[in-house]
């Protein structure tokens, strides 16, 4: 660009010129935290310069945000095959599908970071600064790229483009040029507060409701809860998770450190860990409920048991999953004392507490500021001693209504409505599997989507399992729901699972499919997922009149063509 590459070149500004603040958004796509670094650095340097710079994730901002701007600079990191890192790709995937070229406003500069160990070296930063470029947005300097020597290549593009940005605002200032947008303190704030909220930064949401959608009678409890996002910024689309940042049972915690005679207010500093109190790190960032191989083992190697050491054995496998199933850390401090001594000790075994992921239940059209959870309760009893999953028992009996939850949003991308509103979708979703379709059901209502929607639920019984039924009856009633088939497998002496109902429906599914219908399953992957693939196989080949391979390839189109996806854990 021969304009600003003359303004450029011109000479540095003298104190006493007059120099307009520019309005600048730096923004970043960050993997692991070293794109934001260097934008952390920028945003510093720009705002001593005198310049109104905002600090924003990609994660958190749009490409409709990106057009009211007129100063931006994008530090991208590219991911696996040249893709966006995972919290920059709704981001780049709204801009790739914009339809008019809006960013003609607008003055950028891109710099990449990658590893030239993969084949699409830096493909993110390529594929970012050409859209932009084809939108109509000026480039202000040429694309650098970087690898693993980042602070050259940085240092020397930055020094470009703050001799371009202070040649930039000598012109925003010369009194023709009335054009700069006003600066104010407001602008800035809203640009950080909007920032990223991720999982190293989660946002506590309000719980406003929580309600049980299995009867009394259920052998299950399974709960329904709705979280507040109101201004978090947070945005999710139908299909997205939600990851919680789980937190221990204080009561469990409180035993532990009793049973170790420590008061909690010990030091401690495990791997990848601050430093901070015994009690925290036992209530917040290590698992303390269930035993794993690799514990026993350290455990046992540290206070010589034999006993646990001999578990151990290949030829005790059974016996040691027996061991590890019903018991928990407590047990094994019970039962085999005088380990562990320290604090530290402890905490040096223990395996790092990680966010829990759970499909999101409700549409951002239709349930606009919130978001829904659909969460099966998981406990048990054990050797005398109530049980359960850390973070389900979290949600269930320590989290009341109107407490805060940490929370973030996992994308899904894999795992979108057909772009088409006209499309058919068919949706096979047991217990649990039921939040992404009420989801999509919602959002294709909010829509206005035309197209056909076939559910398969399935649970152990209809008068206590039926998950969301007054909805879903209402959704069949009015025609929105096309077909609702449901298989309760504990309501007759035979077993009645979602894909013998996918059978007896054949000849219509398969007519579905020939429409065009995208298959969607979501919920168990260790037997219902397996047995729906081979249940979706089968009726190819049996209602398409064909063999096992051209079946097989049958499916395997409905995948490229982006209409076969499955959501199973
Ligand atoms: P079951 O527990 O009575 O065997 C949700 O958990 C529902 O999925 C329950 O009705 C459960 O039945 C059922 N289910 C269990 N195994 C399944 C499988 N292999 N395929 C489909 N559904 C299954």
């Amino acid at each position: 660009n021969g304009f600003l590459a003359g303004m450029f070149s011109s000479a540095p500004a003298s104190g006493t010129e007059k120099r307009e603040p520019l309005r600048i958004a730096v923004l970043y796509a960050s993997q692991s935290g070293t794109a934001e670094g260097l934008a952390r650095k920028l945003t510093k340097e720009l705002k001593s310069k005198g310049h109104a710079a905002a600090l924003t994730s990609l994660e958190a901002y749009t490409p409709k945000a990106l057009a009211a701007e007129k100063y931006a600079v994008l530090i991208a990191s590219t991911y696996g095959e040249g893709e966006a890192p995972d919290a920059a790709q709704p981001f780049y995937e709204e801009l790739c599908i914009e339809r008019f070229p809006a960013l003609q406003e607008l003055n950028y500069a891109v710099f990449g970071l990658g590893d030239r160990h993969y084949e699409h070296f830096c493909k993110f930063s390529i594929d970012l600064d050409g859209k932009l470029a084809a939108l109509g947005a000026v480039r202000l300097c040429e694309r650098v790229e970087c690898d693993l020597d980042i602070d050259e290549p940085f240092a020397q593009w930055k020094e470009k483009l703050l001799g371009i940005f202070n040649a930039m605002a000598k012109v925003e200032s010369a009194p023709a040029a009335e054009i700069a947008a006003p600066v104010t303190a407001a602008t800035e704030t809203q640009a950080e507060t909007v920032a990223a909220h991720g999982r190293e930064n989660p946002f506590s949401a309000p719980v406003i409701e929580k309600r049980v959608l299995t009867r009394e009678s259920s052998s299950k409890v399974t709960l329904h809860m709705t979280l507040s996002i109101r201004d978090s910024g947070l945005r999710y689309e139908a299909g997205d998770a939600c990851g919680v940042i789980p937190q221990n049972d204080p009561k469990l915690v409180e035993e532990i450190l009793q049973r170790l005679k420590l008061t909690g207010q010990e030091m401690v500093e495990a791997p990848g860990m601050s430093v901070c109190t015994v009690a925290d790190a036992l209530l917040h960032r290590l698992v303390i409920t269930r035993l794993s191989r690799k514990l026993i083992e350290r455990y046992a190697t540290a206070g010589g048991c034999t006993t646990l050491l001999g578990m151990l054995a290949p030829e005790q496998q059974a016996k040691l999953e027996q061991y590890i199933y019903e018991r928990g850390l407590i047990d094994l401090l019970v039962e085999c004392p005088g380990v562990v001594r320290t604090a530290s000790e402890l905490t040096a075994m223990l395996p790092k507490l990680t966010p829990r992921l759970y499909s999101i239940s409700s549409s951002p059209l239709a349930h606009s500021g919130e978001v829904h959870t659909t969460v099966a309760v998981v406990r048990y009893s054990t050797l005398g001693r109530e049980r359960g999953g850390v973070c389900s028992t979290l949600l269930a009996d320590r989290l009341p209504v109107g407490e805060q939850l940490p929370i973030y949003i996992q994308p899904n991308r894999k795992f979108r409505l057909p772009a088409d509103a006209s499309a058919p979708v068919i949706m096979i979703g047991p217990g649990t599997g039921i939040a992404p379709f009420r989801a999509f059901l919602h959002e294709r209502r909010a829509l206005g989507a035309r197209g056909r929607n076939w559910l398969f639920f399935g649970e152990r019984s209809a008068a206590s399992d039926f998950l969301y039924r007054e909805e879903l009856e209402a959704m069949a009633a009015d025609g929105h729901l096309t077909r609702l088939d449901t298989a309760f497998s504990r309501d007759q002496e035979q077993k009645v699972y979602v894909q013998d109902r996918m059978l007896e429906q054949g000849p219509m599914l398969w007519s579905w499919l020939e429409d065009g219908a995208s298959v969607y399953v979501c919920g168990d992957a260790s037997r219902m997922a397996k047995d729906v693939d081979r249940t979706l196989h089968a009726i190819v080949a049996q209602h398409g009149g064909m063999e096992q391979d051209a079946a097989r390839e049958y499916v395997n189109r409905l995948k490229d063509e982006h209409r076969y996806h499955r959501d199973v854990y």
